[in-house]
């Protein structure tokens, strides 16, 4: 790969160890991919923030990272980690817990990162623009940053993600390239699509079947809709869709191959999804809930226990208007990322397919998988 005469500083060392390090990680993923430079970053999101997923080896990663100077040089958002600190107490979550987590976002923000833990950095004010390359992780922020923004960011993992944002550069390849975010294959869809989850399950369907760059017809999705639809896409390979007429980058898109997502498909999603008739508490919320979605939920009125789980800013704004006390709002953390089993949840509903499909191998829960207004009444 061929560096710049100040990124080879960087990767000699003369800036000091952290950026050292992180230069050394940039061009070992570089030259792996073929990649002939580096481009500059606008904005990085970080994954790896929950001490669920990380463990004790994540922790020591970090903070000796963050010994060795090393500091972010771009706009840098976190993924959610482990628990709400403000109410972890009162749901239950061990001290030992919270304590490492509290290590984990000491070290970011040793790094000069702020500790915005959410899956929706868009919605917080990480809002890259149409075409700007980016360094982002975590799969459904980076299909909704690529195809609903149309920004450029490659399926960054927390640790390349975290060393484009030190050095405020990434490898150029991969979706970085005009050529390669053309439609591989298109999505006819031929049954009615009338919520989030049928979306989420479309998503899932076609990202566990295929690989490549879906172009979806013939619907009209929200946008928390198309967030939905993309995190379950990247529960397989998929880091980018388009939707005819919808995402900034369908237009003059065509596809030979095509692949078919009907009612006998929709159907099949459902039954594999739901391994639980019953549930200890409703989860919503993957990705992160716009406030759209709160007040919908509140207008359900609903009857059972809903766990809501968004942005720290979204909290702040309806922490207060929401009355039903069915209604519980978290923010900084997942369902998925956070030790719901240390609650003693052992089974959960969901209208997210992404979240069913972790919640069941990653915390071996049972999962519920239905649309929202059946599973909240
Ligand atoms: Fe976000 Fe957690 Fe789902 S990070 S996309 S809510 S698994």
């Amino acid at each position: 790969m061929r560096l710049t005469r100040e990124e080879e500083n960087i990767l000699n060392g003369k800036k000091g160890d952290g950026q050292k390090k992180a230069m050394e990680l940039l061009v070992a993923i570089g030259e792996i991919n073929d990649a002939e430079r580096l481009i500059p970053i606008a904005s990085a999101q970080v994954s790896g923030v929950s001490y669920k997923t990380i463990g004790e080896a994540g922790i020591e990663f970090l903070e000796d990272w963050a010994s060795m100077g090393a500091k972010v040089s771009v706009t840098t958002t976190l993924n959610p980690m482990g628990v709400d600190l403000e109410q972890w107490e009162e749901m239950g979550y061990s001290e030992a817990f919270v304590k490492k987590q509290k290590r984990i976002i000491r070290a970011y923000e040793r790094m000069g990162i702020l500790p915005s833990c959410t899956c929706t950095p868009y919605l917080i004010g990480n809002l890259p623009s149409l075409g700007e390359h980016i360094g982002w992780a975590e799969s459904s922020s980076i299909v909704f940053a690529n195809s609903v923004l149309g920004a450029r960011t490659n399926r960054e993992s927390g640790i390349s993600a975290l060393a484009s944002a030190v050095i405020g550069r990434t490898p150029y390849y991969g979706l970085h390239l005009e050529e390669n975010r053309r439609a591989t294959f298109s999505v006819e869809i031929k049954t009615e699509l009338n919520n989030q989850a049928d979306y989420s399950a479309m998503g899932y369907y076609v990202g566990k079947n295929n690989e490549g760059i879906p172009l979806f017809k013939n619907a009209k999705p929200s946008l928390e809709e198309m967030k939905a639809l993309g995190a379950a896409l990247g529960t397989g390979s998929i880091s980018m869709f388009h939707f005819g007429g919808i995402t900034p980058e369908s237009k003059n898109q065509k596809a030979k191959e095509k692949v078919e997502f009907g009612k006998q498909e929709l159907k099949e999603v459902y039954e594999k999804l739901n391994t639980a008739s019953k549930a200890d508490v409703v989860c919503v919320g993957c990705p992160h809930c716009t406030i759209k979605e709160i007040l919908e939920i509140d207008k359900l009125h609903p009857t059972k226990k809903v766990w809501v789980f968004t942005c720290k800013q979204n909290r702040e704004l309806l922490k207060n208007k929401i009355k039903n006390e069915n209604i519980k709002i978290i923010s900084d953390t997942c369902m998925v990322v956070s030790p719901l089993e240390e609650l003693g949840v052992r089974s959960i509903a969901t209208n997210s397919a992404k979240c069913a499909f972790y919640s069941r191998n990653l915390s071996k829960l049972g999962v519920k998988f239905d649309r929202l207004e059946n599973l909240l009444r």
